[in-house]
């Protein structure tokens, strides 16, 4: 399950209920998925897909989404700096972001206009729509890696529009684990 916290209250949601209901107040829709079928850590990106192939279908006809592929990174990947960059600073995207976590951590923070900048901590078997315009940024946690299916309104994909606000430099893009809460 996600951590979710609000660094600027010390504020940290520490059940489901809590999170999901924090989360809508934003318009973040946040889910649970356990897959149909299980899966293994050498899953290949079309195991993944058919495994969540009626979660998929489902989501598809929820938000318009036309595609879904798998998105994946470690500490191996090469160029994994520079692609880290265009998502590390705050920005938005004239679609969805709709990411289900199969492996790995990662770090949202969002950025909503009139309550305070919260970050959620993502890992497997999370689901997170951040909806169009919301601003945001992402980074890995330390051990930089992470598997999520991602799904698409347009097949040509998306494009971060940057802020240059400097607001992500205020957070400190740390990862608190799963131990923090059990
Ligand atoms: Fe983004």
């Amino acid at each position: 399950m996600a951590v979710v916290r609000i660094p600027e209250q010390g504020r940290t949601l520490k059940t489901k209920e809590a999170i999901v209901e924090y989360l809508a107040s934003l318009g973040i829709d946040y889910e649970t998925w356990a897959p149909s079928h299980p899966l293994d850590a050498t899953a290949t990106s079309e195991e993944i897909l058919q495994a969540y192939a009626a979660e998929i279908d489902q989501l598809k006809a929820r938000g318009g989404y036309v595609t879904a592929d798998v998105i994946g990174v470690t500490a191996q990947t090469p160029g994994l700096d520079a692609m880290l960059a265009k998502f590390s600073r705050e920005h938005w995207h004239d679609e969805d972001e709709v990411r289900f976590i199969i492996q790995g951590r990662g770090l949202f923070h969002i950025h909503p206009g009139d309550s305070p900048v919260v970050a959620i901590e993502v890992e497997a078997g999370d689901l997170i729509r951040v909806p169009r315009g919301t601003l945001h940024w992402f980074d890995l946690c330390s051990d930089r890696q992470i598997r999520a299916i991602r799904l698409f309104q347009d097949p040509s994909g998306w494009t971060p529009l940057y802020t240059d606000s400097g607001a992500d430099a205020k957070f400190e893009p740390v990862c608190l684990g799963p131990a923090y809460i059990r």
